[in-house]
């Protein structure tokens, strides 16, 4: 059996302040412990949310890591740096991070495997874009993200991988890929982790989706057999909205 996972992505929302304020009420709502959550909040948020969230189980993670130990890396942030501040996780290549800042296929895989070797979990976004949905490849396009993404990794690491599917063109526009659509992408992205390890493996790695979950959409979404939980944007921002989703 998998846990589902949901997890709020803030993006650059949210002063310390604002990050207190969303804490305190929201730790206050969580009660349902058989589904593990995460926030994945900006770099200047995590310290205040690893304190507010001690001993509730509600996770914290990082929003995107530096693969490098340290060095000449002007704005970076290390990996030690987040283990330093006690942090569960950091995503890597969200579409934002690979639209607009650079990230590619190879800094994933380098980034991942730098994560493998710390006590930080690692979550992967992959998903494609409008155009590529358009022209049919999407599959292949989404197929080939995965496995440049875990070149050169371990099946034993592996399972530690969660893995996002958010659709460019579901994202911030309201627009959610249909449960269908959401579930038929998960599936491929498990029968890809079965041929780049085995059966039992792909078996037991949590496959989110993302793009417009919100609470009207979310138990729809999560009761499609291949999704295990959900990377949740813009509906994560308010406690009581993202409450309703993890309450699916
Ligand atoms: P959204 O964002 O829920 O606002 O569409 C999802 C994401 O980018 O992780």
């Amino acid at each position: 059996m998998r846990t589902p996972f949901i997890c709020g992505n803030w993006k650059m929302f949210k002063k310390r302040e604002e990050a207190r304020d969303f804490a305190l009420k929201f730790r206050e709502l969580y009660q349902n412990k058989s589904i593990k959550t995460a926030i994945f909040a900006p770099f200047t948020d995590l310290e205040t949310l690893v304190e507010m969230f001690k001993g509730t189980g509600i996770m914290v993670g990082a929003q995107n890591v530096h693969y490098e130990k340290e060095g000449a890396f002007t704005g970076e942030v290390s990996i030690g740096m987040l283990e330093d501040l006690a942090v569960d996780y950091c995503i890597i290549g969200h579409s934002e991070r690979r639209e607009y800042f650079g990230e590619t296929d190879e800094t994933v895989n380098l980034k991942l495997k730098a994560l493998l070797n710390s006590k930080i979990l690692p979550l992967v976004c992959v998903g494609e874009s409008l155009e590529t949905r358009e022209s049919g490849k999407e599959k292949e396009f989404v197929k080939n993200q995965v496995e440049l993404a875990f070149k050169e990794i371990s099946k034993e690491d592996a399972v530690k991988v969660t893995i996002a599917y958010e659709p460019i063109w579901a994202i911030g526009t309201g627009k959610t890929a249909t449960k269908e659509e959401a579930n038929d992408m998960c599936t491929l992205i498990r029968s890809t982790l079965a041929e780049l390890y085995d059966k039992e493996t792909s078996d037991k790695m949590i496959i989110q989706y993302g793009g417009s979950v919100k609470p009207e959409n979310a138990s729809d979404i999560m009761n499609m057999p291949e999704i295990d939980g959900a990377l949740v944007g813009g509906a994560s921002l308010e406690p009581l909205k993202f409450i309703e989703i993890v309450n699916f």
